[in-house]
């Protein structure tokens, strides 16, 4: 029987990962923490607790009392946000990591899975159908942490028998939590602000290709991989994932098809540069191979749903 904890179970993943695995393996098997207020569908649906994944000692502590398996955690400081503050998020980023690998050392809970990001790659990388072996040069802070966090992972399987699992997200798009802080964000705020006010001033320039991936394909794709064959992971870092590949342009015509009106503005800011040096679409045919990835969502599939669930959300609301 798994007893799985999340930790970060209140931002952009955790808050829908947490429902789908409950459903998985049941409610109370499924324990949610985070230093924030979490959705009440989390808090009501199975066990919830405030626990800072940088307190080491709490945390060992609470995946021995409660017999924790498997370690999802997700707590991290973005892009853009870490390059307000670099020294910090380097810290908190990897310390959050470091614990997490210590106690699935110390502990039972030996399967441990860590997002990793296309932000591993930087400007002297091959943009286009990014190869999983490749130049990695990242040049952002949050870029450098999850380099150094695939290492250290890879590191902790060879030498400790840790279960790492890891793969690089692509820019996630959803509608039940808003991301913070990072450069794909704008994939995001653009449903909201055109459904709100059918306008939306863009942070990155029109024809700024990016990979990204719709959070139900994504959700699927890590239960995939947490769930895949030991014997058939050829990887022990973090498996390229390349989700569906648009600029802001593409994407606000493909709005504009619901919403005649829509219009958008584009002025890049310093989030720019970061995009610059991202791949603008990713090999990922290693996880295919491997643990069968699969993506169900294409740009027409996903911008009517978010289109229609941002709609229905904002209506009840009212
Ligand atoms: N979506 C993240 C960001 O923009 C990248 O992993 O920071």
């Amino acid at each position: 029987m798994e007893r799985i904890l999340v930790i970060g179970c209140s931002g952009q993943i955790g808050s829908e990962l947490v429902l789908e695995l409950r459903g998985i393996y049941g409610n109370h098997n499924v324990f949610a923490t985070d230093i924030k207020t979490p959705p009440l569908e989390i808090s009501e649906s199975g066990p919830f607790q405030i626990l800072d994944v940088l307190d080491y000692k709490n945390l060992l502590h609470f995946v021995v009392r409660n017999k924790i398996t498997q370690v999802y955690n997700l707590a991290a400081v973005l892009s853009s946000n870490a390059e307000k503050i670099p020294l910090q998020a380097w810290d908190i980023n990897m310390r959050a990591l470091m614990n997490t690998l210590q106690v699935a050392r110390k502990s039972e809970a030996k399967k441990l899975f860590w997002p990793s990001s296309i932000a591993v790659f930087g400007p002297s990388t091959p943009r286009h159908n990014t190869p999983q072996l490749t130049i990695m040069e990242p040049n952002t802070v949050y870029g450098i942490s999850k380099l150094a966090g695939e290492r250290w992972g890879e590191y902790f399987f060879t030498k400790y028998g840790v279960d790492f699992r890891s793969v690089r997200y692509p820019g996630l798009i959803s509608y039940k939590t808003e991301p913070g802080g990072g450069t794909t964000d704008y994939a995001v705020e653009i449903f909201f602000d055109a459904v709100k006010n059918n306008y939306y001033e863009c942070f990155l320039s029109e024809n700024t290709t990016l990979p990204m991936m719709f959070m139900d394909d994504a959700i699927k794709n890590t239960i995939r991989l947490m769930e895949a064959d030991p014997e058939k992971l050829s990887l022990r870092s973090s498996y390229n994932m390349a989700g569906i590949s648009f600029t802001p342009k593409e994407l606000a015509t493909e709005i504009k098809k619901h919403k005649p009106d829509f219009s958008v503005v584009y002025k890049p800011d310093f989030r720019q540069k970061i995009a610059d040096g991202w791949p603008a679409s990713i090999d990922d045919s290693i996880a295919r191979k491997d643990w069968g990835l699969i993506d169900d969502y294409d740009v027409k599939n996903m911008v009517d749903h978010m289109l229609k669930k941002i709609d229905e959300k904002l209506n009840t609301k009212q």
